[in-house]
């Protein structure tokens, strides 16, 4: 029998990395339940309170230079950011992720119910979702700690954009999924060269096995024991949002939520920004979606309570969502309560019907995330959280071509069934010969 060897850590511990190392303006990490302060390093916990770590910044030094013309200077991408962004300089070698579009999506709207409606079209990214915002700032840090590989618990999008990033920066890559994951989301990070290893159960379960792979290599899991940098990345979807309104605050934000990492940071993105004094400090409400089928927030949120109660066995469509017991599912419901918003939990069928509208009437295609937040524009239209006039900004976060059967679900049999389509009909014609003459028979036939 061989024995393979793994990726060990060669450099020194990266807790022991020298301070005086840092840019300035970050100042170390600070428990986000009690406030201890502790040194930059590989760590997640707070070992007072067992808290989650956060990177804290001076926000005093990174005024000096984060300034809007200094920013407008700069190259596109969420480097741009770079004095909020838990990273020494800007990387040498990264993908190009963010400057996403926010596109008015004019045809929508009044289909959901709400007059002005703005997509942050983040289905674009390098890996076609919007985590490759977190895994490209937790990459470059774990590059600068020295770990031997970039890994993650991924719900599928992780997957692709940790496999893509890993590649960038020249690091083996380690997936672990739930073994039933949809296919094309195993096959995209497979084709950036990760090792891919499907495990039994849910993503729950898949964490859990992590947390001690984690312990046990030091590898750098993206969202695990690097989390605290991985979880500032999603920072940037705030920023450019500001930024392409001209340096102001949408009304409403509506956004996905599994974990809520990237919910909660959106938020802090505005708070930021707020308090450098490059947008007017104006209430925001922040709204989620969740799948209903594993709602652990929007439970919470519905029954008044701080108390998340997980989901053991989520049965959705919604797999990139389908997080039973999320780490930041507390922050995630006092956020939408605090802030005048809501925790939407929309069915898989109407999942569906919103990816359908969204790419029939805007040309934008989201997996079922995506759904799930236009989904929830409605509902929180119809709850009143979303007013009269409001603008509001929705978050589609993952391409649908990761998704491909999550479009078709609730259609009547048959409706899309192959060679059937009449002209003028969507859908897939039958099969002609390469002849006019065949063509205008078909026309014909449909007449
Ligand atoms: C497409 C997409 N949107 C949103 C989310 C939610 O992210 P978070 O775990 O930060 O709540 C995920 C998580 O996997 C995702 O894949
Ligand atoms: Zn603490």
């Amino acid at each position: 029998m061989t024995t393979r060897t793994l990726p060990q850590q060669t450099t020194s511990h990266p807790a022991s990395q020298d301070r005086a190392a840092l840019a300035p303006r970050i100042t170390g990490m600070a428990c986000r339940n009690c406030g201890l302060a502790q040194p930059l390093a590989i760590a997640y916990v707070c070992p007072a309170c067992f808290g989650p770590l956060e990177v804290s910044y001076d926000y005093a030094v990174a005024a000096a230079t984060f300034t809007k013309d200094a920013i407008a200077q700069r190259a596109p991408g969420i480097w741009r950011y770079l004095e909020l962004l838990p990273v020494d300089a800007v990387p040498g070698r990264s993908l190009p992720v963010g400057s996403t579009p926010l596109l008015k999506a004019e045809r929508l709207a009044p289909v959901l119910g709400v007059q002005r409606l703005l997509i942050k079209d983040d289905t674009r990214n390098p890996s076609l979702s919007f985590k490759d915002r977190a895994v490209a700032v937790a990459a470059e840090r774990a590059v600068e700690f020295g770990v031997p590989a970039l890994a993650c618990a991924s719900t599928g999008n992780l997957a692709g954009a940790t496999a893509a990033a890993a590649a960038a920066v020249g690091l083996p890559a380690y997936v672990f999924i739930p073994a039933d994951l949809e296919p094309a989301k195993v096959d995209h990070a497979l084709a950036y060269g990760a090792t891919v290893v499907p495990v039994m159960g849910t993503y729950d379960d898949v964490n859990r096995l992590c947390l001690e792979v984690a312990d046990e290599t030091g590898w750098g899991f993206v969202n695990i024991n690097l989390r605290p940098f991985y979880a500032e990345g999603s920072k940037t979807l705030a920023y450019e949002i500001a930024e392409a309104l001209g340096w102001r605050s949408p009304d409403v934000v509506v956004a996905p939520v599994a974990s809520g990492a990237m919910f909660t940071r959106v938020a802090r993105g505005f708070e930021e920004l707020a308090e450098l004094g490059l947008i007017e400090r104006r209430p925001i409400r922040f709204v989620g979606g969740q799948a209903a089928g594993c709602a652990p927030v929007a439970t919470a949120f519905e029954l008044g309570s701080d108390v998340i109660e997980p989901v053991r066995e989520p049965d959705t469509i919604v797999r990139s969502l389908a997080i039973g017991n999320p780490a930041d599912g507390r922050y995630a419901v006092d956020l939408a309560r605090s802030s005048g918003g809501s925790i939407e939990a929309i069915p898989d069928g109407a999942t569906a019907a919103a990816i359908r509208d969204v790419a029939r009437l805007e040309g934008i295609y989201p997996e079922t995330a995506g759904g799930v937040t236009l989904g929830a524009v409605a509902a929180a239209r119809r709850r009143g959280v979303i007013r009269d006039g409001d603008e509001v900004v929705a978050l589609l976060t993952g391409n649908g071509l990761k998704t491909p059967d999550a479009r078709t679900l609730g259609l009547a049999p048959g409706a899309l069934e192959g060679g059937r389509a009449h002209p003028g009909e969507p859908g897939l014609a039958p099969v002609i010969r390469a002849s006019l003459s065949a063509f205008e028979a078909w026309l014909e036939d449909g007449r």
